[in-house]
């Protein structure tokens, strides 16, 4: 098992409500992680014509944003952070997302998204979001970030042909040590290398709280790489 990446997994009590809502939806929006072969993500997403992940949702402002705005799309978020958890569900809640759970375009895996990765089937995720991961900026913690070569070739694997992988971070190194990852995992293409500017957000992102702290060391910094469609026609 590779380094734990994330902090604290629990934070203060969940207010009444908020362990209500937990008790009665996450069990039936939690991912089934230890069945046989990959994951059917059309049997789970029966409505969906396409599929998406969020890795570290946090809060789940970004996660709720994006199931509104794109109706046709089934989405996975990963998160270990149980206050998180519970407030992407009071989130989904309010938007009324969780009005039928067993029909819902979310599925929620309440842990670590490398033990998810794995049985994600090859080639259909419209796109991986990994939005302001934990920066680990001391150095004798960096090996901790999520951001490894590894990961980064299993996030090729599980995107679709034209797929996007997109990262943000508001810290200047682990935004370079990210970029150059990801150039070197063959059938990854820059989209916003080409475009030069990787300060702008792109139109369809939803902030979040924690992004708008600006914690970091510089302005965030958009990683932006799509799944090569040669890789899938290679005589072409
Ligand atoms: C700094 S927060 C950012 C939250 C959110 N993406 C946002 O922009 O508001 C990073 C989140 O990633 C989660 N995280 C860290 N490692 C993770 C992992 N291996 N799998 C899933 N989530 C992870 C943490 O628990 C934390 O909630």
């Amino acid at each position: 098992m590779p380094l734990r990446s994330f902090g604290r997994i629990k934070g203060r009590p969940l207010r009444a409500g908020q362990a209500d809502l937990v008790a009665q939806f996450l069990p039936q929006l939690t991912v089934p992680v230890s069945g046989p072969g990959k994951l059917d993500l059309a049997a789970l997403f029966p409505s969906c014509v396409d599929f998406a992940l969020e890795i570290g949702f946090g809060g789940g402002e970004h996660l709720v944003g994006q199931i509104l705005a794109k109706p046709e799309r089934g989405f996975l978020g990963a998160e270990p952070f149980h206050n998180g958890i519970a407030k992407c569900l009071a989130g989904l809640n309010g938007a009324g997302l969780l009005a039928e759970p067993g029909r819902s375009r979310v599925r929620i895996h309440p842990g670590d998204a490398r033990l998810l990765l794995p049985i994600l089937p090859d080639g259909l995720l419209s796109v991986v979001y990994l939005l302001f991961p934990d920066p680990w900026p001391k150095a004798r913690h960096r090996k901790r970030r999520i951001l490894q070569p590894d990961f980064a070739h299993e996030i090729r694997r599980v995107l679709a042909p034209g797929g996007e992988f997109r990262m943000a971070t508001d810290w200047q190194d682990y935004a370079d040590e990210a970029l150059a990852i990801l150039q070197r995992v063959p059938g990854l293409v820059g989209l916003a290398g080409a475009s030069g500017d990787k300060r702008e957000p792109p139109a369809d992102h939803v902030a979040t709280r924690y992004e708008a702290k600006g914690l970091g060391d510089t302005s965030p910094v958009w990683l932006r790489f799509v799944r090569n469609l040669d890789e899938f026609h290679p005589g072409l």
